[in-house]
């Protein structure tokens, strides 16, 4: 209440006061009651030319009124970057009645100081009763200070509003803008503004929302194909496998352009861009960046090294590259004849083995003993082990029986009778949950595979599609793990390199143990079309780019960004933009018949039982080979032993 009052107070003070001024009473009043309002929260950096006395008298209104300003009363440089990130705060005031007015229009021209957010307030006073024509005013169009606007870039994006002051408190309230540099000015009557009524606005609407109309402006656009043939089905969703972004793209833009009321022209480009070796982008980029067209037909990946050089519009397809694989089987990645049982289980059996042995060996060896008594004593009786046991009897006794092959040896005592007895039954358990174990496990796949450097190290072989995206960031890597697999895996030197075409990947990762680097939605249609239904089961995807989805791109400040922008969303809340996506795109085909398929069985799901049969031969014949040395080395050493005796036996 008292801030309402003191407001007041200075208010009339300041009507005194302003009186003598040449900025009309009534133009300062808007200033401080109606700028606020249009122009929400600001900064004011006014040019007017008046006196000294009169420039301290307005500073002093402006600040009672609490509005940060800066007033120059002579001509001066508008200064476009006072401060840094609140520019959109920045209200440039200009009084048209200066002599150099013109000047400063042209000097902020010539430092792009129209582009959105600044905003410029100019205002004029003009004593001349007004006309009121249908609210047309034609007045203005014969007025040299409105001729300047014809060739100054005030395009859709810029907020330049002029207030005209005619007999009493009446203001008018204009905004200026070209469509585009191709069409002439246009006036938009915005309101006006007495002391009595404050203002009264025809709309609140934001510039992008009024100027959406370019009048058949003619713009610029790019296509990115990297195949030519492309061009030929650009809307008729035939061929989806090349290019699938670009054909998203370009009824978007066609959407965009109607919305606009403009007219578009495309060029063909083979590549998105990326930056040269000498600094300048090529590509669709290089065109935006260069002003070449206005705005980029085909979506592009969001990278750090393009922000600042493009800008990028809400407007993307829900795709992207990754790996595709299908899940291996479990057999192929660890050794499945060790996970039937957990490691306690493998300890507790050794425990029970070397237990079995040594009770084995205390009773036969007692057998024997006692065989030999009543041999002795007894008749004539044919023993089937009649010979002395020895370890390695033992071994074989204990092994054959726990892998339920059979032996040779009979208990007859009680007390061998039980250990065989109980070493039989442990086994046969044993062995039927195994078997049981193993048949589910060689069926099973394994989803161990979740990162990169999980792939790296897998035995999957690698591929990559080779398309222009592919070939540069997968050389720009510089992080260990996916510098390895470009260098390892997809171009390993001195070997063929896996870059190859969508179809050889796709049909490589149904029989293979395959991985296959590329546009996933592409990939999937291909499988959709070749695959049979058990094959489409356990798709997994691996992101190795690490890029967003492929967003559209205008160029920087562009003057049609924010209409650009609201189309987009436009686009997207009509659902125009899922149209194309979902008949461009496939998605992950379903697995329908995991249960029906059967699994056969090879040489890599074996690999680990081959690889023990493998050392166990190695062994053999290395223990041959030491026992036919140590046996010359014996013939020797008795030869020479007979030698000596010899010779000893001649020096006699
Ligand atoms: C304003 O700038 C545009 C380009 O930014 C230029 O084409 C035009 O001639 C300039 N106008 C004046 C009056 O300098
Ligand atoms: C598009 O612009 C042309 C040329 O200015 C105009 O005649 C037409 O009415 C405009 N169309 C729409 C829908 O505004
Ligand atoms: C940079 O190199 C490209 C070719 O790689 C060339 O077209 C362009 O003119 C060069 N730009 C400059 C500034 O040297």
């Amino acid at each position: 209440m008292i801030i309402v009052v003191l407001c007041i107070l200075v208010l009339s003070r300041g009507h005194e006061a302003i009186a003598s001024s040449r900025i009309e009473d009534v133009i300062v009043r808007f200033i401080v009651n109606g700028t606020p309002i249009l122009f929400p929260p600001t900064r004011l950096f006014l040019q007017v030319c008046i006196d000294n006395d009169n420039t301290i008298e307005l500073s002093k209104i402006l600040s009672s009124n609490r509005l940060m300003h800066s007033i120059r009363n002579s001509y001066e440089e508008f200064d476009s970057r006072i401060y840094n990130n609140l520019e959109h705060r920045n209200l440039y005031v200009l009084n048209l009645d200066c002599s150099y007015a013109l000047d400063v229009l042209r000097q902020a021209n010539s430092t792009n100081m129209f582009v959105a957010p600044t905003k410029w307030l100019l205002f004029q006073d003009r004593n001349i009763s007004i006309v009121k024509n249908d609210n047309k005013l034609a007045f203005i169009y014969n007025d040299s200070i409105s001729k300047i606007f014809e060739t100054l870039a005030v395009y859709p994006d810029s907020d330049m509003v002029l207030v005209q002051r005619f007999n009493g408190d009446f203001l008018q309230i204009m905004s200026v803008y070209r469509p585009s540099p191709q069409r002439g000015v246009i006036w938009e009557d915005r309101g006006n503004w007495t002391i009595e009524n404050g203002l009264r606005m025809k709309n609140f609407d934001v510039a992008s929302a009024r100027r959406r109309n370019l009048q058949q402006t003619a713009l610029k656009s790019a296509l990115v194909m990297t195949d030519p043939n492309t061009i030929n089905h650009l809307t008729d969703f035939e061929d989806k496998l090349t290019d699938p972004v670009t054909k998203a793209g370009y009824p978007w833009i066609l959407h965009l352009m109607n919305r606009m009321n403009a007219t578009i022209s495309f060029e063909i480009t083979d590549s998105w861009g990326y930056r040269t070796e000498n600094g300048s982008w090529n590509g669709m980029i290089g065109m935006l960046e260069r002003r070449d067209i206005d705005i980029g037909g085909t979506a592009t990946f969001l990278v750090p090294e393009r922000l600042g050089v493009v800008q990028y519009i809400q407007l993307y397809t829900q795709t992207g590259s990754r790996f595709i694989f299908r899940r291996p089987l479990l057999s192929t990645v660890s050794n499945i004849f060790t996970l039937p049982f957990q490691r306690n289980v493998w300890i507790a059996i050794a425990v029970f083995l070397i237990l079995v042995f040594y009770l084995l060996s205390l009773s036969i060896k007692w057998e024997y003993h006692e065989n030999k008594e009543m041999t002795k004593s007894a008749i004539q009786w044919k023993q089937p082990n009649s010979s002395k046991p020895t370890a390695s009897d033992n071994l074989l006794i204990l092994l054959s029986a726990f892998v339920q092959q059979g032996s040779m040896y009979e208990p007859f005592r009680v007390s061998s009778r039980i250990i065989i007895l109980m070493l039989l039954l442990a086994s046969l358990s044993l062995y039927a949950a195994y078997t049981a174990n193993i048949v589910g496990l060689l069926q099973s796949t394994t989803d161990s595979i979740k990162t990169l450097s999980d792939l790296l190290n897998s035995p999957l072989k690698l591929g990559a599609m080779d398309v222009v995206y592919n070939r540069h960031y997968f050389k720009s890597f510089q992080d260990p793990v996916r510098k390895a697999i470009v260098e390892k895996r997809i171009e390993p030197k001195g070997r063929k390199s896996n870059w190859m075409s969508i179809e050889e990947g796709v049909s490589r990762i149904k029989d293979q143990l395959f991985a296959f680097h590329g546009e996933i939605g592409s990939i999937y249609q291909l499988m959709e079309d070749t695959y049979k239904e058990e094959e489409k089961c356990g798709l997994t995807e691996i992101d190795f780019l690490k890029v967003l989805y492929p967003l559209l791109v205008i160029q920087m400040q562009s003057p049609y960004l924010e209409i650009i922008k609201n189309g987009a969303l436009k686009l997207e809340e009509y659902g125009l933009k899922y149209r194309e996506e979902y008949r461009l795109y496939t998605r992950k085909p379903v697995c329908s018949s995991q249960t029906s398929s059967f699994i056969t069985i090879g040489i890599t799901e074996c690999y680990f039982a081959l690889v023990i049969m493998g050392y166990g031969i190695l062994l053999t014949v290395m223990i041959f080979a030491l026992e036919l040395l140590w046996h010359k080395k014996q013939k020797v050493r008795v030869r020479e032993g007979m030698s000596d005796a010899k010779i000893i036996d001649s020096s006699d």
